[in-house]
């Protein structure tokens, strides 16, 4: 039995390849179709947890990026319950009290896919604290259901499953990042200050008001998964560029046949598809794919080769007025140098639109971190 009553653990944040998009169960959180989705490396991205349970705490609480928050969250109180049902330690411990914090090391307010990765990792640690080693991923389904897709690194497809309780709805790895080491993300942060409709409400609307999901689910997404899965297994960049593109299209497509719509991309998000195809019709090949969530930040897919000058080549079309140095994150990479060799293109738009550019590649799943790393002290209280 474990003797950890602290735990602390990062999560990755995963992005859709073949987009998740409305529930048959709202409550269990079941979706309408498969998806699948890439890990991204925790170097740059990841959501941090600390769970503390002790008899001397007198409640549960939760700290979510430095504010206290309250635990009664339905979502929230699912995932602890859901793992003590399957903990194996003494009683008496299960009714200790629980203190929860937790961080993302990149901006909640740029919209990114943050929620995947902080309920991957409350449910992974919750996991450790109580000794739970079966699949975890259906508990973590039931905090965000993208967040089940976290719970493992590489490439990783949720299926629906058939079970009207949920249990067979998980995820599971099609691939380690190892497999296909090459493969590398670069994520546009687009400056947007519109409020968006969130993918809980967005997908709800759609389920009930779209024609068009409903064709989706029946008759195209099936292929879209054949298609993806041979595309990572045979490491196929051309196929995996492609249906990850039809993929995101469509998604979009269906939530503007949402009514009234879910708007997702911004004109910006429109400009970077376009440059994207214009790109790939330079290059003469598929060197680039996007892929857009509920929110109009990009997620460019390509190959480790090709990133000098897609990274060029995106500074002079979405240029910053600020400098190269601050724009790009993540791994470090020169982009300078004279001798790279990018495809000519002719568009160029205003300075800043872009916030900040990521780069990142796949990555590994959910791991544990040594005490030294807690976000809570001995008290049990935010560090
Ligand atoms: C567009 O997992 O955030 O990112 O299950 O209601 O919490 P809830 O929704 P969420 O939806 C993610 C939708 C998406 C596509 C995807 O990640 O597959």
């Amino acid at each position: 039995m474990s003797e950890n009553f602290v735990v602390t653990a990062t999560a990755p944040v995963n992005i859709a390849t073949i987009k998740y998009w409305g529930k048959k169960d709202e409550k269990l959180i079941i979706p309408v179709n498969d998806s699948i989705s890439a890990t991204l490396s925790s170097d740059y991205m990841c959501a941090k947890t600390t769970i503390a349970i002790s008899p001397n705490f007198e409640k549960d609480q939760i700290w979510l990026n430095g504010i206290e928050e309250s635990i009664e969250n339905p979502r929230l109180l699912n995932c602890i319950r859901n793992i003590k049902n399957k903990a194996k330690i003494g009683t008496d411990k299960l009714k200790w009290k629980i203190h929860i914090c937790s961080e993302n090391n990149f901006p909640t307010a740029a919209g990114l896919a943050s929620s995947s990765a902080g309920y991957a990792c409350l449910v992974y640690a919750l996991s450790h604290i109580y000794n739970v080693k079966e699949n975890i991923s259906d508990i973590a389904r039931q905090g965000s259901g993208s967040a089940c897709r976290s719970i493992y690194g590489g490439f990783v497809q949720w299926y629906t499953g058939i079970k009207n309780d949920g249990s067979d709805s998980i995820a599971l790895q099609l691939a380690p990042a190892s497999h296909w080491p090459e493969m590398r993300v670069i994520i546009l942060v687009v400056n947007d200050k519109q409020k968006k409709t969130s993918s809980t409400i967005g997908m709800q609307r759609t389920v009930e008001t779209s024609k068009l999901l409903h064709y989706r689910v029946k008759y195209c997404v099936q292929g879209h998964i054949d298609k993806m899965i041979q595309a990572i297994k045979n490491k196929n960049f051309d196929l995996f560029a492609e249906i990850t593109m039809r993929d995101s299209n469509q998604f979009h497509a269906v939530c503007l046949d949402t009514y009234p719509p879910a708007i997702y991309m911004n004109d910006t998000s429109h400009a970077i598809a376009s440059f994207v195809h214009e790109y790939n019709a330079a290059a003469n090949s598929y060197k680039v794919a996007y892929t857009f969530d509920a929110g109009p930040n990009a997620c460019l897919f390509t190959l480790e080769k090709n990133v000098p000058a897609l990274l060029y080549t995106i500074t002079k079309v979405f240029p910053t007025s600020g400098s190269v140095k601050d724009y790009i994150t993540g791994i470090p990479i020169n982009i300078e140098n004279k001798s790279i060799n990018a495809p000519e293109i002719n568009i160029s738009m205003q300075s800043d639109l872009l916030k900040y550019v990521i780069y990142t590649k796949v990555g590994e799943g959910p791991t544990l971190l040594p005490d030294t790393e807690s976000l809570l002290n001995r008290e049990g209280l935010p560090l």
